[in-house]
């Protein structure tokens, strides 16, 4: 008690001095605060600055100005503004009290005491006064504080890289930080009051008031929304809603928008890649086949499912051997050489038993760290290359061999016609009786079969240009028919012929097209030894049915859209597979009298026909020689 108004300063006026009296008795002298006593207001309140009173108090009447104009200066003039929270007490009368005391307490006068002054009171008076003023002080000390924290937490706010803002209960702006008006381009005051969901772009306003209705339930929300800035452009935020709760009530709600605006545009981008580079890898002819470190498929694309056969189904997370055979495989994955890209040919039986040649290129797949994660295999089907191949080697050994024939056969035909003629002057000189006539005979028949065989060189090394017209292939077939007849009889062989009805004409060489029959029929002929079945069959098929056509450009002013396909089929002794390949090549014959030429000048005619044709055969069974030829231009 004696610390807490021994060090204070009371300034007081009374010019009867009764205060200082009544004070002087309030408290001993040690306890008792200085005092500065005045007897006028005016000298009093000129004195302020020397004496810094804790306390002012002061009788209504002084020498000069009344103790309520004290009060009132103190409250009011400007240039006593520091004193201004300086507490003050009046002492009077009754009756001033009861015309002022309103008044003056509204203005902050903290009491009036009436005389005559009681000792105890005053004392009682002042000691609560200064506790409680001393309480006061506290309390403003720490709102101070307060406010100072409020103002860090203001500034953090306000300088966010979020958009920070509050929202009442209506869902209204209260609160909009720096950052909104430098995202947004919008005067930040502009929006205060107004319905928060109206900045958010039309688009995605239902889900934002949505999400406003559960955070007014009192759960917390994050979002995707897009607005548009001032300058109509957009901007993607990720907003977060946070309810604010006073008394198990949402009176107001927190939001915290992050610009994610960047992000958006490189994870479109990211997609659009992704779509791009599969949309390439989807469109593309050749196949591509991706595995694990495992050898489980990882993907193929639809080329690549087009060219094996196979859906995309039946082939995901399955091992590589489901679709290869184990040995294709390690072919095919073997990198002794350690080169990044591998090439590879192979021959692969499809499950529909279709046997095609694919052309592989086999690399390693690598994630960011170069670590080894698959392998990526990329494959064509080659078959139709390497039937072309196959055909250009055939073609040029045919092309070099006629060369080669027809100066040989020169070289002959010459000689064998000096034979020819000397050996029938010889025989003019003998008699018609003479023996050795007969050995003129035989030289002369021997000449003349030499002969022959030339002609067929000739044929064969400087064949005619085809003169092709539209014909009846019943019409073509019935000359052969004539020729073999005979043969066909003594060789128990039964003939069969199945044209289809209203089969097209076909374009062809008619004299050509017979030495094609009649080579493939004296073969079937000679397969069958002791009898079988010869069966020729003709059907209309499209260009897109046949799937062999591969000529690349028919002959000028025509236009193929159809075909048709003739086979010719024996039962006969069949050719082994290893011999299908070279059966076409000239000179490649298995009878003791043959010259191997009959098919090679079939796959001449048939070419310059701008035909195709192929064959199958089965050992034992018999064999089938297929052609396609162009339809003739009038049915
Ligand atoms: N229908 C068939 N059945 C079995 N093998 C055949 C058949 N047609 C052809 N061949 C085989 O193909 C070979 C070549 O036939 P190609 O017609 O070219 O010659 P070739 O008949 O042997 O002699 P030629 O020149 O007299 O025709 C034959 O020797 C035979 O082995
Ligand atoms: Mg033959």
């Amino acid at each position: 008690m004696k610390d807490l108004l021994s060090k204070k300063h009371i300034l007081i006026i009374n010019p009867e001095h009764e205060i200082e009296q009544s004070l002087s008795l309030a408290f001993p002298e040690l306890e008792r605060p200085k005092i500065f006593a005045f007897t006028s207001g005016r000298s009093a309140l000129a004195q302020l600055d020397h004496i810094h009173p804790d306390f002012i108090l002061s009788t209504y009447a002084t020498e000069d100005i009344t103790g309520k104009d004290v009060f009132l200066a103190l409250v009011k003039e400007r240039t006593l503004k520091a004193y201004r929270h300086i507490p003050m007490g009046l002492v009077s009368e009754e009756k001033e009290r009861n015309q002022y005391g309103k008044l003056l307490f509204d203005l902050g006068l903290r009491f009036w005491m009436s005389t005559p002054l009681k000792p105890d009171v005053l004392r009682e008076l002042l000691i609560n006064l200064f506790l409680t003023e001393g309480l006061y002080r506290q309390s403003s000390t720490l709102q101070q504080e307060v406010k100072k924290s409020e103002y860090r937490f203001r500034d953090l706010l306000e300088n966010a890289n979020d958009v920070v803002f509050i929202l009442d209960e209506m869902g209204n702006f209260v609160y909009l930080n720096n950052r909104f008006q430098s995202l947004t381009g919008f005067d930040k005051d502009a929006w205060i009051e107004k319905r928060w969901a109206d900045l958010v772009d039309i688009s995605d306003r239902e889900l934002a008031l949505e999400s406003l209705e559960m955070v007014h339930h009192g759960r917390a929300r994050i979002f995707e929304a897009k607005i548009q800035t001032k300058q109509g452009e957009p901007v993607f935020l990720s907003i977060s809603l946070t309810p604010i709760v006073e008394k198990d009530a949402v009176i107001g709600v927190i939001g915290i928008g992050r610009d994610i605006t960047e992000q958006k545009r490189m994870e479109k981008e990211i997609v659009e890649l992704k779509n791009f580079n599969e949309s390439i890898i989807e469109s593309m002819e050749a196949g591509l086949l991706t595995i694990d470190l495992e050898g489980r498929i990882t993907s193929l694309n639809r080329g690549g499912q087009n060219i094996l056969g196979l859906k995309i189904d039946e082939v995901i997370g399955k091992p590589l051997t489901s679709v290869l055979q184990p040995s294709e495989v390690e072919e095919l994955l073997s990198n002794k050489s350690n080169n990044p890209f591998r090439k590879r040919e192979m021959q692969l039986s499809l499950k529909s038993g279709k046997k095609v040649s694919i052309g592989f290129t086999v690399t390693d797949r690598f994630d960011n760290q170069r670590n080894k994660v698959g392998t990526i295999i990329s494959f064509r089907d080659i078959t139709e290359i390497k039937q072309m191949e196959a055909q250009l080697i055939r073609m040029d050994r045919l092309a070099s061999l006629g060369v080669l024939a027809s100066g040989i056969a020169h070289e002959i035909k010459n000689p064998l016609a000096g034979i020819k003629s000397l050996a029938q002057a010889c025989d003019e000189e003998f008699e018609n009786t003479d023996p050795r006539r007969e050995y003129l005979a035989r030289i002369i028949r021997q000449v003349n079969r030499l002969d022959e065989l030339l002609r067929t060189f000739f044929a064969f090394a400087k064949p005619k240009p085809p003169d092709m017209k539209p014909h009846r292939l019943t019409d073509i077939l019935r000359e052969v028919y004539n020729l073999v007849s005979k043969r066909m009889e003594m060789n128990k062989i039964q003939y069969v012929q199945q044209i289809e009805r209203d089969l097209p004409s076909v374009h062809v060489d008619p004299q050509q097209m017979q030495q094609v029959f009649l080579n493939l029929i004296l073969n079937a002929i000679d397969a069958m030894p002791s009898g079988g079945t010869l069966t020729i069959s003709a059907r209309k098929v499209s260009s897109s049915m046949s799937g062999i056509i591969r000529k690349l450009s028919p002959p000028q002013g025509s236009s193929f859209h159809s075909f048709v396909e003739v086979s010719v089929a024996d039962t006969g002794i069949g050719i082994s597979p290893d011999k299908l390949e070279i059966i076409f090549d000239p000179f490649f014959t298995t009878k003791p009298n043959g010259l191997g030429l009959g098919l090679s000048i079939v796959y001449r005619i048939i070419e310059a026909h701008c035909g195709d044709i192929w064959v199958k055969s089965y050992p034992g069974q018999g064999t089938a020689f297929y052609i396609v030829l162009p339809t003739g231009a009038e049915k």
